[in-house]
């Protein structure tokens, strides 16, 4: 699905274009303005989310949440519609590690007033190109649970690869979980940056 998109963070870029036509969706960054739209829309997307993803649902659990995405080895990013700026989903870029690994984690989810347009898939591509071109990652994972049909497509649409099965490998709904492991490197699309990442060793 990637074609020649360049990365798009709100106000921080030109809008995308996708090979068969214009972006549909813009990124930004998840902010404490968001509290009302974000529980509204996590309150109405429950049984989409149930077993797979429980976002925060309370203004309480909301704070933590962004104080968790305040710092530099996790981002909280939010697909928005780019005609209204209505949020469509959010995805996550956890678990940052540089040096020699320059690998993120992703966790993602859509919300249900607009789930199953393609958005997210959408979403997910700019996430892809703004996590190599400006985080200057070199590879992104998803961890998915086999039964979760719809991630798997979405994550196989984007160009992860498979790389794997881990048993209990992730604590989800009150127990330890078996996961896919998929991951996509920057080599992988030809996304590489100019320059690599400041803590990336020279050898
Ligand atoms: C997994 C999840 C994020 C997918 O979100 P989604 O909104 O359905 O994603 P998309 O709309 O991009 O893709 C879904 C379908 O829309 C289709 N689609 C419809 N219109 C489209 C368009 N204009 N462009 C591209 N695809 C379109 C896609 O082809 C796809 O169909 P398919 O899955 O049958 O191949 C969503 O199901 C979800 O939030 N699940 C719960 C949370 C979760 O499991 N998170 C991941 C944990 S690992």
């Amino acid at each position: 699905m990637l074609g020649t998109v360049p990365p798009v963070i709100e106000n921080d870029g030109p809008q995308a274009v996708r090979p068969d036509g214009p972006c549909r969706v813009t990124l930004r960054p998840l902010a404490g303005h968001d509290q009302d739209e974000f529980l509204d829309l996590v309150g109405v997307s429950a049984d989409l989310h149930r077993p797979w993803v429980s976002p925060p649902s309370t203004p309480r659990e909301f704070r933590t949440y962004l104080t968790r995405y305040e710092q530099p080895d996790e981002e909280s990013l939010l697909v928005c519609l780019g005609g209204t700026g209505a949020i469509a989903g959010m995805v996550n870029i956890n678990s940052i590690i540089r040096g020699r690994f320059q690998s993120g984690s992703l966790a993602y989810a859509a919300f249900a007033p607009t789930a199953g347009q393609g958005y997210m898939s959408e979403g997910l591509d700019l996430v892809v190109r703004h996590a190599f071109e400006r985080l200057r990652l070199h590879r992104l994972e998803a961890q998915i649970q086999p039964e979760n049909h719809a991630s798997l497509k979405l994550i196989e649409r984007i160009g992860f690869r498979y790389e794997g099965y881990s048993p209990d490998f992730l604590f989800i709904d009150g127990a330890w979980r078996d996961h896919e492991r998929w991951a996509i490197t920057n080599t992988m699309t030809g996304i590489v940056p100019a320059e690599p990442h400041p803590t990336q060793p020279e050898r």
